[in-house]
């Protein structure tokens, strides 16, 4: 059967990123396979991707990321050791997400930022529409995942959808933030975007957080996209240019969000799954 191009079935993954607000534990350690609890950031994104009927992950790492391709590989040496002992059911849940998906894998060669990590990945994706999720915001729900609920919306709205937030004023300066109208509940039909602005510039409390449905044509845009903040080629002034024409969808999702590149909200989500583990 042909395969349907406008459906969502890839996920892109950056996961290039330095980790340096969790130096020293990222010197060897991809910031992406740091575990909450015992899954690493990165098996949760995949799920949740999984969740959301997505069966091609496409990741991009950079050097010294290894450790991600043989993660989502079988351990031959560990399956022959575990199988048939008390300890196998270790492996049921990793064992699950890699027969259920397929990985492909691309490397960013110099770190210019999320824009740039996302332009790498068009080798993998192609010219359809995708998923994005930064694993380092890592998102529960008790019904359905923040991705499920952007991939139900893109079938409606047929354009790019970034996941937001309310945010405390004092925080603009970390995210991307959003201004638009408002389309039905929820949803937000954007009209600027602004990167890591000082709450006085902020055009509203509604910060982007790492989950987007985007369209292809995206990397055209990126590849004409100047390096802007921290001389970075941002995600968001590529977005801004399909905002012009009417064409990205804020939506404000329903459940948890943890920022797990910063050390708070890192220990806040180890905190908030233990606790929903032990219940
Ligand atoms: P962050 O800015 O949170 O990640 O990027 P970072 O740069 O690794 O973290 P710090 O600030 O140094 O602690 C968000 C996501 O985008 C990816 C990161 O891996 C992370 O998943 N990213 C960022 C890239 O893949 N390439 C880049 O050039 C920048």
């Amino acid at each position: 059967m042909p395969k349907d191009r406008t459906k969502i079935s890839k996920c892109l993954f950056p996961a290039a990123g330095y980790g340096t607000r969790f130096l020293p534990a990222t010197k060897a350690i991809p910031k992406e396979m740091l575990p909450v609890l015992t899954k690493p950031l990165l098996q949760y994104g995949v799920e949740e991707a999984i969740s959301a009927q997505i069966d091609t992950m496409a990741i991009v790492t950079g050097r010294g990321k290894r450790a991600i391709e043989d993660h989502f590989d079988i351990s031959y040496e560990l399956e022959h050791q575990i199988k048939g002992t008390s300890k196998e059911h270790y492996l049921t849940e990793i064992r699950d997400v890699i027969t259920k998906c397929t990985f492909s894998y691309t490397r960013q060669i110099e770190m210019k930022g999320l824009g740039h990590a996302i332009l790498s990945g068009e080798t993998l994706i192609g010219d359809e529409p995708f998923a994005v999720v930064l694993a380092d915001d890592l998102c529960d729900n008790n019904g359905s995942s923040v991705l499920s609920q952007m991939v139900t919306l893109y079938e409606k709205y047929r354009c790019s959808i970034v996941a937001v937030e309310e945010i405390p004023p004092q925080d603009s300066n970390k995210y991307g933030v959003i201004a638009g109208n408002m389309e039905e509940d929820g949803v937000i039909r954007v009209t600027d975007m602004v990167e890591k602005p000082d709450p006085k510039d902020a055009p509203s409390n509604l910060a982007i957080i790492g989950r987007y449905i985007l369209t292809p044509d995206i990397f055209d845009i990126l590849r004409d996209t100047k390096p802007g903040k921290g001389g970075e080629i941002q995600i968001t002034d590529a977005l801004l240019a399909q905002a012009k024409e009417g064409r990205v969808i804020a939506y404000r999702f329903e459940g948890k969000r943890f920022d797990c590149g910063s050390v708070d909200g890192f220990v806040e989500a180890t905190n908030y799954f233990y606790n929903k583990k032990s219940i």
